[in-house]
């Protein structure tokens, strides 16, 4: 198993440029297949997530080449509408092809994806949403037997904004005839990413940022070079590393606007937060003082992947914070880990409190989820001596090489092999 060695007590101190978001290239790539022609999208993050979605696109008969960090899908003999079970149980991501699968070939299937880390994540607003524009859906023993024979644009509402069934309504939409309306939609930045890259192929859809999206369905679309956004959540986590070892960082190619939320809670925490157009820049104060209250909520909410980084922050906050957690059900899985580093946090269902403590111990933990991984990253950073953090694998799933950027920006932080009886090879 793979592991992150992390020594304590070194400031994270320089300037960054930020990859592409996961979250805005993973629909993207599925979008990539609504057209028959070359897309090329360029700075393509290496990421675990991204390399899962690559062999799913070549399971489904698409041939995907690297060149440097440019990932090129050319989707001209794609002929499989059946999702590998083993691929759709285990990648949640897998769910994003839908829509487009169904947009190219009007049939597909799937296995019903399984729980995942952070909860039990149903895709009933998704099958809600498609069966609106005409599809129709049996489900025989787990598999989703999807039909689209009788497709066609129509008014979609959507119980909750949630952030995939918005975009697999987008990417299912974007090729019908007649213009489908997106009612309470989610307005995630990387929707407004899905609907410039749709759109740069030659797509109509407007309002994306909005909570009604208007999508004006085209015969055809066509092949383009594309750059997506900058990852937010990777931005955020690496201004928390500066917040959390007292330091000082400048992180440039990101998108100000989008981390608005993040820096309103570190500012409340005495970080001084200076923005310009593409970059930010962060200066952490001698000692943290805890936010009251951080509530996750859909965009322009606080976000859910910026709540166990936060939460590690906020552990060597003076004063006490409360965090509500919002979006999913089970999202406090770093919690356990963090109180055996010395962190004080108590949990009661969807409420964690923070009793600031004056340090932090290093010692063996285990990343459980993506971002909870990366939470425990960052207290090993401030911590008292040598954390050792089990399931790099998890954390690599949204972070390229973390151990890399964290090296560059002055951290102690290296990747080994480790041992299931404890040791470290
Ligand atoms: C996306 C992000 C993920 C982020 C989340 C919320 C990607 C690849 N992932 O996930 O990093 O944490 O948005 O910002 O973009 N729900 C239902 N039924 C559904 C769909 C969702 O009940 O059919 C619930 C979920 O269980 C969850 C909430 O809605 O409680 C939000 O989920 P959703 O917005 O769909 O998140 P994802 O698109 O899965």
């Amino acid at each position: 198993m793979e592991g992150f060695w992390v020594k304590g007590g070194e400031c994270i101190r320089g300037s960054i440029c930020v990859d592409s978001a996961k979250n805005a290239v993973l629909p993207i790539l599925a979008a990539a297949i609504l057209t028959q022609d070359a897309v090329h999208i360029e700075h393509c993050p290496g990421l675990m997530d991204v390399y899962a979605m690559e062999s799913m696109l070549k399971m489904l008969g698409c041939a995907c080449r690297w060149q440097g960090d440019e990932l090129t899908i050319e989707s001209s003999r794609l002929h499989n509408w059946e999702m590998p079970d083993a691929i759709s149980k285990q990648i949640r991501s897998s769910i994003f092809l839908l829509g487009p699968i169904l947009g190219r070939l009007r049939k597909a299937t799937v296995t019903y994806p399984g729980g995942c880390e952070i909860g039990i994540r149903p895709i009933d607003l998704h099958l809600k949403g498609l069966r609106a524009l005409g599809v129709r859906i049996t489900d025989g023993e787990g598999i989703l037997y999807c039909d689209g024979g009788a497709m066609h644009a129509g008014d979609v509402y959507l119980d909750y904004p949630s952030v995939g069934a918005t975009e697999n309504v987008m990417m299912a939409a974007a090729l019908l005839k007649g213009t489908t309306y997106i009612h309470n939609a989610a307005r995630e930045p990387e929707i407004e990413d899905l609907q410039r890259f749709i759109n740069a192929m030659g797509g109509k859809i407007r309002g994306a940022g909005t909570q009604l999206i208007e999508i004006e369905g085209v015969p055809t679309l066509h092949g383009i070079t594309y750059r997506p956004m900058p990852d937010r959540i990777v931005a955020g986590t690496l201004l928390c590393a500066a917040a959390i070892t007292g330091g000082e960082v400048t992180l440039k190619h990101v998108c100000p606007r989008d981390l608005i939320p993040v820096e309103a809670k570190l500012t409340e925490m005495g970080c001084r937060m200076y923005d310009e157009e593409n970059s930010v820049h962060l200066i952490a104060p001698k000692t943290l003082k805890s936010f009251s209250t951080l509530q996750t909520q859909p965009h322009p909410g606080f976000p859910t992947d910026m709540q166990a980084q936060m939460m590690a922050v906020s552990c060597l906050a003076r004063g006490c914070g409360v965090i509500v957690e919002n979006v999913f059900e089970s999202r406090f899985a770093h919690v356990s880990d963090l109180n055996r580093m010395g962190a004080r946090i108590r949990v009661n269902g969807r409420v964690a409190v923070i009793e600031g403590v004056r340090k932090l111990h290093g010692c063996r933990v285990c990343a459980r989820d993506l971002r909870g991984g990366a939470a425990l990253v960052l207290a090993g950073l401030a911590a008292e001596g040598e954390t050792v953090i089990e399931n790099a694998r998890l954390i690599d799933r949204g972070y390229a090489a973390l151990e890399k950027t964290l090296t560059e920006l002055g951290g102690r932080i290296q990747r080994m092999t480790l041992k299931t009886d404890g040791g470290i090879t």
